[in-house]
């Protein structure tokens, strides 16, 4: 089946057409990244009103990359929640309008899902069941994924996502927007042994990393200010170590109590290099067949929305002009 898909869920506009659930013709993401910087995290109404600026343009490069006519196109796959709700409005509204236009069907999804069938655009593909780890601004959770869509949470954030976790501590140092991307470019060049961050909740499958930003504020109220140079970098290399440590410790976990061998890392911040370097090491050592996809597959794309679409629709669900947004997972 020939897909489009539709992504409107935060501050990423985009559109993919992908043919099968496994070939990808085009993959458009337009960020907003620009606008919100200066505010150091997204703002939900600029947001929303940006969308609805870029959406059609997207679309139409979209088919345009993919060499397709809408015509061509056999069926529509929409972010649903969760996510911004006055953002998702948008792509589901465009979406509904075109199958209805089209009267081709329509089906709304759920982006933890999304994150999850992105795997499936990759080379090498998991067996179910699997553990899925769940990493983005938004969320941080571990999933046994039975089928795709068939995910049961094992542990999940008590506070803050890792996402929030970078981007903070960004905010915090005024180094830029989106946090993650920032701090794992300077960190690269800094010794993730230069100060012990704490490791929070250790033996439970429950991540908490609010302590890991309050620890970093009173580090630099101690210091006096925000460090330069190879001290910078340094202060960031331990600061993501000791994400990348929890993330790893508490999803091998999550692995071990279901007896799984086979491990997905998906979601913003699996985009990460050094979070994927400790995975596939550890990995490796372990015996464990660990799959991340590709960096543009991990931060929010629309192709990973076409990929979870093919799939319901394939168990035949249809869904109407009356679909709605969500802002909360109904999983959590
Ligand atoms: O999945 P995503 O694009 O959007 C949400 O659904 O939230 O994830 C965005 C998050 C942001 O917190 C961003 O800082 C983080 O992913 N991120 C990264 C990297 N690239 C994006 N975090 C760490 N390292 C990266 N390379
Ligand atoms: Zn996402």
């Amino acid at each position: 089946m020939l897909i489009l898909g539709i992504e409107s869920s935060c501050d990423e506009t985009a559109a993919a057409v992908v043919r099968d659930g496994r070939t990808v013709l085009s993959n458009v993401v337009y960020s907003q990244s620009d606008l919100h910087s200066s505010y150091g995290g997204v703002v939900p109404e600029l947001a929303s009103r940006k969308h609805i600026e870029t959406i059609i343009p997207v679309i139409t490069e979209a088919l345009g990359q993919a060499k397709v006519s809408i015509a061509e196109i056999e069926a529509l796959g929409v972010t649903q929640g969760p996510g911004l709700i006055g953002s998702i409005l948008v792509g589901l509204s465009v979406a509904k309008s075109l199958a209805f236009v089209r009267r081709i069907p329509l089906c709304g999804v759920n982006h933890i899902e999304g994150h999850v069938a992105a795997v499936f655009l990759t080379q090498e593909v998991p067996s179910f069941p699997f553990v899925a780890l769940i990493v983005s601004g938004g969320h941080t959770q571990t999933y046994l994924v039975r089928s795709l869509g068939d995910l049961t949470v094992l542990g999940r954030t008590r506070d803050d996502a890792a996402g929030e976790a970078f981007d903070k501590a960004a905010k915090m140092l005024g180094i830029g927007y989106p946090g993650g991307v920032v701090i794992d470019r300077i960190a690269r060049q800094g010794n993730p042994g230069y100060h012990r961050f704490p490791r929070a909740m250790p033996g439970s499958l429950d991540f908490s990393f609010s302590g890991l930003k309050t620890s970093l504020f009173n580090l630099l109220r101690k210091r006096g200010g925000v460090p330069e140079g190879e001290e910078l970098a340094d202060l960031l290399a331990s600061y993501q170590e000791a994400i990348a440590d929890v993330l790893l410790e508490k999803t091998l976990l999550a692995a071990e109590s279901c007896g799984v061998r086979s491990v997905v890392i998906c979601g913003g911040v699996a985009a990460n290099s050094r979070l994927r370097e400790r995975f596939r090491g550890e990995g490796s050592l372990r015996g464990l067949n660990i799959f991340i996809p590709p960096a543009v597959l991990c931060t929010d794309n629309a192709a990973m929305i076409a990929v979870m679409a093919e799939e319901h629709l394939s168990r035949g669900r249809r869904d109407g002009v009356d679909l709605n947004a969500f802002s909360r997972s109904p999983s959590g």
